[in-house]
C-alpha cells in the first residue's frame, strides 16, 4: 500500500461515525440544560500561549507538542489540549464582561506526539467544558456532577470519580519544600529530567511515568496535607456538595495531572476497563490562568473527556445500525427511470431513499437491500409498471403491503408502519 495514515493518527469511518454522533449529541443536549454554549477554537496557537500555561517542565510541552515554524518564521503548536486556546479566546474577544458563570463547550482534535498504545493517540479528540468567573464550590460539584451525568447518558458505567486538592500559590511554596525534602537523598534514583525538575519544578516528578521514578517517589507527602485554610474551605465544600448532588467519589491524594495550570480542584475519572490508559475525562479548577494571559483576575474550572477512550467502551451495546428508509430495485430501464424519481421524490419528503442502479437479479438486489441494512423493499417491474402498483416490503416487520407507485402512497404507507413499530 503506497499511502497510510501517520503513526498515532486514524480514519474514523462508518458505521464507527454513528457512536460519535451519538456521544456528540448527547453531550450536545446536556451542555443545553446546564446553559454551555459551544466555542469553536482554532486547532493551531502561538507557541507560547501552551507553554505558559501547562508549563515548561511538564511532559506535554518538553517532549509532546507538534510545533514548528511557519513561512513567517513564527511558531506555532498544533494545540496539545483546549483550556490554554480557550482562555487565550476568553481574554481576547473580553467574554468576562458577561454575566458569571460563563460556561463554554467545544470539541475536536489535539495533538500530543506520545508513543502510540492502546487507547493512546497522537491525533486524538475532546470534548471540553470550562465554565467561569465563579470561585464558588458548588460550582465545581455542578461541573462534575454534569459530567457524570454526560458520562451516564452515552452509556458509560463502571466509572471511578476521582477528587483532590492541589493548591494554591499560598500552600504550594511549604509543600515543593517538603517534596524537596522526601526526594533529596533519593535524587539518583531518578530519570535525567526528574533530577532536572527537582529544582526547576519538583511537583512535576510526581507525575514521571519511568517506572524506576514512580518506585523511587513512593511515601512522598500527598499535597492534600499541606493546603492553606482558603483550599481546606473550598475542598470540603467540593466534598459536601458532591455528596448533596449524590455524585459517589474517592478521594485519591496521589492524583496529579499532567498540567501545570491547575489550582486548588482536580479530577479524572477512571474505567476499570481500558487497562493502563484508564482515564476517560480529567479536568480542574485554574484560577490565575485568565489573569496571566492578560485578563481580569477570574477563576476558571473544566474538563475534557477522551472521545477514543469512550468509543471502545459503548460501541458494543449501542448497536447503532442506519440504513435507508426505503431501497427502490428496478428491474429493466423504464423501471429504473420511474425509481430514480421516485427516490428523488421521496428525498424532497425528508425521507432517506436508495435505488439500486447495476440492473442486476432481484435475488442479489434483495441480498444489497440486506447488507445495507434497508428498512424497506419495492420492486419495480414491467408488471408493475403497468399496473402503476406495487408491493412494499417491510425487512424489519417481514410484512408486505400493496401501495400504488406514487410517491404520497409510499410515504403514507412508511408513515403507518412506523406508527405501527413505535407502538
Ligand atoms: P488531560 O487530562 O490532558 O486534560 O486530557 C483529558 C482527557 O483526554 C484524558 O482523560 C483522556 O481521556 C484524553 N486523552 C489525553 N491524551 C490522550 C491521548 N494521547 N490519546 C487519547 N486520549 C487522550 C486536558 O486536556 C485538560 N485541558 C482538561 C481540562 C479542561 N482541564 C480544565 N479544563
Amino acid at each position: 500500500m503506497r499511502y497510510r495514515t501517520l503513526k498515532g493518527l486514524q480514519d474514523i469511518l462508518p458505521p464507527d461515525i454513528s457512536v460519535w454522533q451519538h456521544i456528540e449529541s448527547t453531550a450536545g443536549n446536556i451542555f443545553r440544560t446546564y446553559g454551555y454554549q459551544e466555542i469553536r477554537l482554532p486547532i493551531m496557537e502561538s507557541t507560547d500561549i501552551f507553554i505558559r500555561s501547562i508549563g515548561e517542565t511538564s511532559d506535554i510541552v518538553e517532549k509532546e507538542m507538534y510545533t514548528f515554524q511557519d513561512k513567517g518564521g513564527r511558531s506555532v503548536t498544533l494545540r496539545p489540549e483546549g483550556t490554554a486556546s480557550f482562555v487565550r479566546a476568553y481574554v481576547q474577544h473580553h467574554l468576562y464582561n458577561n454575566p458569571a458563570p460563563q460556561k463554554f463547550y467545544y470539541s475536536g482534535p489535539m495533538f500530543r506526539y506520545e508513543r502510540p498504545q492502546a487507547y493512546r493517540y497522537r491525533q486524538f479528540y475532546q470534548i471540553g467544558a470550562e465554565a467561569m468567573g465563579i470561585e464558588d464550590p458548588k460550582l465545581d460539584a455542578e461541573i462534575i456532577s454534569m459530567l457524570g451525568r454526560l458520562l451516564h447518558s452515552i452509556g458509560l458505567e463502571g466509572l471511578n470519580f476521582q477528587i483532590t486538592s492541589i493548591g494554591c500559590k499560598k500552600c504550594r511554596p511549604d509543600y515543593r519544600e517538603a517534596l524537596k525534602q522526601f526526594l533529596k537523598d533519593k535524587l539518583e534514583n531518578f530519570c535525567s529530567d526528574c533530577q532536572r525538575r527537582y529544582d526547576l519544578n519538583p511537583m512535576r516528578i510526581l507525575d514521571c511515568k519511568v517506572p524506576g521514578c514512580i518506585e523511587s517517589r513512593k511515601g512522598s507527602p500527598p499535597l492534600i496535607d499541606y493546603l492553606c485554610d482558603e483550599c481546606e474551605v473550598h475542598f470540603d465544600g467540593l466534598k459536601k456538595n458532591l455528596s448533596k448532588l449524590h455524585v459517589s467519589h474517592t478521594i485519591n491524594p496521589n492524583l496529579v495531572r499532567g498540567l501545570d495550570y491547575y489550582t486548588k480542584t482536580a479530577f479524572e475519572v477512571t474505567s476499570d476497563n481500558l487497562g493502563s490508559q484508564s482515564a476517560v475525562a480529567a479536568g480542574g479548577r485554574y484560577d490565575s490562568m485568565v489573569d496571566e494571559f492578560g485578563g481580569p483576575p477570574t477563576p476558571g474550572i473544566g474538563f475534557a473527556l477522551g472521545m477514543e477512550r469512550i468509543i471502545p467502551l459503548i460501541k458494543e451495546s449501542l448497536n447503532i445500525t442506519e440504513g435507508p428508509e426505503i431501497f427502490l430495485c428496478p428491474i429493466g430501464e423504464k423501471a429504473a427511470e420511474k425509481a430514480l424519481v421516485l427516490t428523488e421524490q421521496l428525498r424532497s419528503e425528508g425521507l432517506w431513499a436508495e435505488m439500486n442502479f447495476d440492473g442486476t437479479s432481484l435475488r442479489s438486489q434483495m441480498r444489497k437491500a440486506n447488507k445495507i441494512a434497508a428498512k424497506r423493499v419495492v420492486v419495480i417491474g414491467d408488471d408493475e409498471l403497468e399496473k402503476n402498483k406495487a408491493v412494499m416490503k417491510n425487512m424489519v416487520e417481514k410484512e408486505e403491503v400493496a401501495i400504488g407507485l406514487d410517491v404520497s402512497e409510499f410515504i403514507k404507507t412508511i408513515q403507518n408502519s412506523d406508527v405501527n413499530t413505535h407502538n
